[in-house]
């Protein structure tokens, strides 16, 4: 299959959307790949591009808080936090409507719903008059793509990518809102804070037997490289040290830092920033850059668990496979 590549023209890729096929696009938080959420058979498409596993629902984005409307049945609980929150970074899980085929939520009678915050997304979804239904464009258990170019590993599996700029890095907050208090299923850079002004929040742990969010129990975020995350005082000399370690046992390894300078006598450096936003905007980059140099380790530095400090780590915990040590 021939991927087309589309810089502005917005309506090319909306018509694609129509016919059943796949496009790759920016959002605020990654880039997603989208098919019609009402056509059974272009979602089916995302599910084997992506290798995602069918109980895995997918998040339908919509382009007004009409269009939430027209899929998923709004309590009043939802509704305050539609107005509060969208378009933003914000998915909600509702109860849904029967013309959303069960392909999309993958046989639940709910459905998540997201209004992007980007000019792009809007408009495609617009011109598509349709949702979107779209998970990141990753294939499933990688780790999300934020760039343009990391999409392109899906060239010649999808029908068109567009050329485009996320911004916040990681995925949006997901909160299921027919319980109450709300329940956090994934952190994201909507806060706990944030939403409690709103409603009483509780926050989903993951422990239970029957995972809430079914996406939870996969494994998520992963390089190929095994990774560790160190975090707390001491851990410029732990990660040297620990790196160290492993070169001299003949392994490659990469080093994914606030700081890369602190690091020179190393090869292969990514800088994750030190502000909390930057390493948020940076991290998946990170992963999939060392990735792409064939390390055998990636070692990470990790952050304070506050504000979206607490999604990174969140990340980090799920992508190094609970390899985080505080020090
Ligand atoms: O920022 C984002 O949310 C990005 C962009 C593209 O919008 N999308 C994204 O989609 O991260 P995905 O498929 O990678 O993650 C969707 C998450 C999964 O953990 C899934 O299990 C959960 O949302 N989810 C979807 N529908 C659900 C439902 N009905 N009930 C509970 N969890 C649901
Ligand atoms: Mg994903």
């Amino acid at each position: 299959m021939k991927t087309k590549i589309i810089r502005r023209k917005i309506k090319i890729a909306a018509e694609i959307i129509k016919k059943g096929g796949l496009v790759a696009f920016p959002t605020e938080t990654v880039y997603g790949l989208g098919a019609d959420a009402l056509n059974r058979n272009a979602v089916k498409k995302i599910f084997e591009v992506k290798r995602r596993p069918l109980d895995n629902p997918l998040i339908a984005h919509v382009s007004s808080i009409d269009g939430v409307h027209e899929i998923a049945e709004v309590n009043k609980i939802a509704e305050r936090l539609i107005e509060a929150f969208f378009p933003g970074p914000l998915t909600l899980v509702m109860k849904k409507k029967r013309i959303v085929p069960k392909e999309t939520t993958a046989n639940l009678n709910t459905i998540a719903v997201r209004m992007p915050d980007h000019k792009i997304a809007l408009k495609l979804i617009e011109l598509s008059e349709t949702p979107i239904a779209a998970p990141s464009a990753n294939l499933a258990g990688k780790p999300s793509p934020t760039k343009f170019e990391h999409v392109l590993e899906l060239k010649g599996k999808i029908d068109a990518i567009i050329v485009g700029r996320t911004n916040i890095g990681l995925e949006s907050t997901v909160v299921d809102t027919t319980v109450y208090p709300v329940k956090i299923l994934r952190p994201g850079a909507i806060t706990p804070e944030m939403l409690k002004e709103f409603v009483d929040v509780e926050i989903h742990k993951g422990k239970e037997s029957k995972p809430k969010s079914p996406g939870m129990k996969y494994k998520h975020y992963s390089p190929d490289a095994e990774l560790y995350v160190f975090v707390g005082e001491g851990v410029k000399k732990k990660i040297k040290e620990f790196a160290n370690s492993l070169i001299e046992k003949g392994f490659k390894v990469g080093l994914a830092v606030s700081n890369a300078r602190e690091y020179e006598e190393f090869e292969f450096v990514e800088e994750l920033g030190s502000d909390l936003n930057d390493v948020a905007k940076n991290l998946f980059s990170a992963l999939i850059n060392l990735d792409k140099q064939n390390v055998d380790y990636i070692i990470a530095e990790g952050v304070e668990s506050e504000g979206i400090g607490i999604t990174i780590m969140n990340r980090l915990e799920k992508a190094s496979g609970g390899n985080v040590y505080r020090i």
